[in-house]
């Protein structure tokens, strides 16, 4: 579809969203641009999990409007979510350990094959196009026929990444992708997130890493208590000043509420 430059590829408006009488998000708005690589951050609790779960389709939110590449959409499920091309890779991971590289890169969509009428798996079409998958961004796995519980943290990153990559996502989001990692699985998943952005996907990436986010973002938002509290583009604010705008906003919050309290 032909867009303008400056459509975003998402904007969600005045997101709500409670669990009982946790408000989990009060009003969030949020846009991420083509290409664009978004870094979510704010304290514990602060509403980065839900508000990506509300974009991929795995919370229904209470009010408020979702728009893709400038068109209004409503998710009713992951399904729809990835009808409009947008993916998630969750803290989790959600990987079958137990399954090898190549199964859980096609797990649920196998490419089968006929013998005598039967369909049966196609084991080498599927390690063949596994090993095409990761060398096409340059993700390095001695084979595809390693299970998965065998691998790094880090390996084990870059398959779930590459399995949300293979369904051509215009959104990627991914929560704490590096909580778990090594510092050179770290380098190795930001790099990731860099091949993949160029290519037009605009990433959404939430990290208490905040070094590793000033690597790979063109700009941070910043929330708190279920609100955005700022926005930053990453040329135009620094380390103390993230930290400053987490903390500040928690500090001054909690002596208004002691205030309110005396
Ligand atoms: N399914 C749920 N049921 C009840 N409360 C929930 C549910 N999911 C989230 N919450 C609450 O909503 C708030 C926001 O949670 P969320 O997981 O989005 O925070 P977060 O910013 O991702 O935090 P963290 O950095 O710890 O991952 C929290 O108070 C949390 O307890
Ligand atoms: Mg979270």
């Amino acid at each position: 579809m032909q867009t303008d430059a400056a459509t975003p590829r998402v904007r969600m408006e005045n997101i709500t969203k409670s669990y009982g009488a946790v408000q989990s998000l009060r009003g969030v708005d949020l846009h991420v641009m083509p290409g664009e690589v978004l870094g979510l951050v704010g304290d514990n609790g602060a509403g980065k999990s839900t508000v990506s779960k509300v974009l991929s389709g795995a919370v229904i939110p209470d009010s408020g409007s979702i728009e893709i590449d400038g068109k209004r959409v409503s998710f009713s499920d992951p399904g729809d979510a990835r009808t409009h091309h947008i993916e998630m890779v969750y803290q989790d991971l959600s990987l079958c350990n137990t399954v090898d590289v190549a199964g859980n890169l096609f797990l649920g969509r196998e490419p089968m094959r006929r013998i005598c009428g039967v369909p049966v798996l196609d084991h080498r079409k599927m390690h063949h196009d596994a090993r095409e998958m990761l060398n096409n961004l340059g993700i390095r796995i001695p084979s595809t026929k390693l299970d998965v519980e065998n691998l790094s943290g880090g390996q084990r990153q870059a398959i779930a990444i590459s399995r949300a990559v293979s369904f051509d996502p215009k959104v990627l989001i991914m929560d704490e992708p590096t909580a778990a990692l090594a510092v050179a699985e770290v380098e190795a998943v930001l790099e990731l997130v860099h091949t993949i952005s160029e290519r037009g996907v605009s990433v959404i990436l939430i990290s208490h890493r905040l070094q590793d986010l000033f690597l790979v973002c063109d700009r941070i938002s910043v929330m708190y208590e279920g609100q955005n509290v700022a926005d930053r583009k990453i040329g135009e604010t620094n380390l103390e000043e993230i930290v400053d705008l987490i903390v500040g906003h928690k500090f001054s919050a909690r002596s208004a509420r002691a205030l309110a309290e005396n």
